[in-house]
């Protein structure tokens, strides 16, 4: 794999990591104001950067087939360039669209995040562009701060809507711990959760596919979610109070928006039910009411696949104690609560039922919630 210095020719000042993850239950909440609650996974895109005495971006992944990308810093426009450099390239603008005084810099990119995977890849290589640059120029970003340039860089550099989880999860994770975050206001708590100790594992399935028209798809639901709060009179559907979900559900007349309606209100509850039985101490209880997130996801959000509902299914028929979906939807990844002893034959069955569907063998992996961006040494 080539280094900094075999592509720029000098070598690195600095290198920073941040990673991937997987979100634990909280799903579709963030563009509403609720909760979620994810884990930061081990892999993690790593970039080194050097600065440059000009007004020169160059931008290099050691992973992808291409070259070098070179940017002008002050003729940075949305929509150019696409691909993966895109998401450097934003959080770059971003930065520059808040006033801050940023030079030319080369910048090397690794990564272990399985792109496409719904493992938020593009939140790493955000937010690790973020922290680097942010180090490196004296900027003093708060973790707070690199999410939010990090999910401005997405929405409109990318031209993708969504909410902060992603970039807030790469930013704010801590090891050992899942993130209990206020999506409205971002104050956040590291809830322990203690996998090993309590005898569990919490399996990643990547499915390996992804469906056409997801973006679409994800930019919809959000329109419904927002005519459900407008519907309701609510600047969100966080407003909606869950003791007032009946009345609420019987004032909207469109079944599809009652529907996305029901999901966010309930999944926001399932974020504080899964809270309060880790603070318990009964990690193994929540297993669940990750199913029944799941069912929500599937039925009433509408944002499950068949091969998403299969790793459910079959994880639970083979003794899981709680299975989802875990991020956007239509493909990517499920997580999988197991006893750490059934961990094994779970991931069997799960792998039999997708060869006896005829569908390509899913990855299995187990996750430990792992640090978020962070410098390291060179
Ligand atoms: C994607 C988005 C997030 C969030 C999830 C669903 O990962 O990037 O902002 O909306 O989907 O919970």
């Amino acid at each position: 794999m080539t280094s900094h210095e075999d592509v720029f020719g000098v070598p690195p000042e600095g290198r920073w990591a941040a990673p991937g993850r997987v979100n634990l239950i909280g799903e579709h909440t963030d563009y509403n104001e609720g909760f979620v609650l994810p884990a930061a996974l081990p892999h993690s895109t790593v970039a080194t950067v050097s600065r440059r005495p000009d007004r020169l971006l160059r931008l290099h992944s050691a992973d992808g087939a291409g070259g070098v990308t070179t940017l002008d810093l002050d003729a940075l426009e949305p929509g150019r360039p696409g691909g993966w450099a895109a998401y450097p390239a934003g959080v770059v603008w971003a930065l520059l669209g808040e006033g801050h005084a940023l030079g030319g810099a080369d910048v090397h990119f690794t990564s272990d995040v399985p792109v496409g995977a719904g493992l938020s890849s593009s939140a790493a290589l955000e937010v690790v562009t973020a922290l680097a640059f942010g180090d490196l120029y004296g900027l003093g970003l708060t973790p707070d701060a690199l999410a939010r340039v990090a999910r401005r860089a997405e929405n409109d550099f990318v031209g993708m809507p969504c909410g902060i989880l992603d970039q807030m999860a790469s930013a704010a994770c801590a090891a050992g711990h899942v993130l209990f975050l206020d999506t409205r206001d971002l104050t956040r708590r590291q809830v322990p959760f203690a996998m090993e100790e309590a005898g569990l594992r919490l399996l990643v399935v990547d499915t390996g596919v992804t469906h056409a028209h997801a973006d679409g798809a994800y930019a919809r639901r959000r329109a419904e979610c927002e005519a459900g709060a407008a519907a309701l009179g609510v600047p969100f559907l966080r407003d909606v109070p869950p003791d007032r979900l009946d009345d609420a559900l019987a004032r909207l007349t469109d079944p599809v928006v009652r529907r996305r309606v029901r999901h966010v209100v309930t999944e926001d509850r399932r974020v504080e039910r899964v809270v309060a039985l880790l603070d318990a101490g009964r990690p193994r209880a929540i297993g669940p009411v990750l199913t029944e997130g799941h069912a929500s996801l599937r039925d009433d959000f509408e944002v499950s696949c068949p091969e998403l509902d299969l790793v459910v299914s079959a994880a639970g028929a083979a003794g899981a104690l709680g299975a989802r979906m875990t991020g956007g939807g239509f493909g990517g990844s499920a997580v999988v609560l197991v006893d750490a002893e059934a961990a094994q034959a779970v991931g069997a069955a799960v792998l039999a039922a997708f060869a006896d569907a005829g569908l390509r063998a899913p990855r299995v992996f187990a996750a430990v919630p792992s640090a978020g961006a962070r410098r390291l040494p060179l």
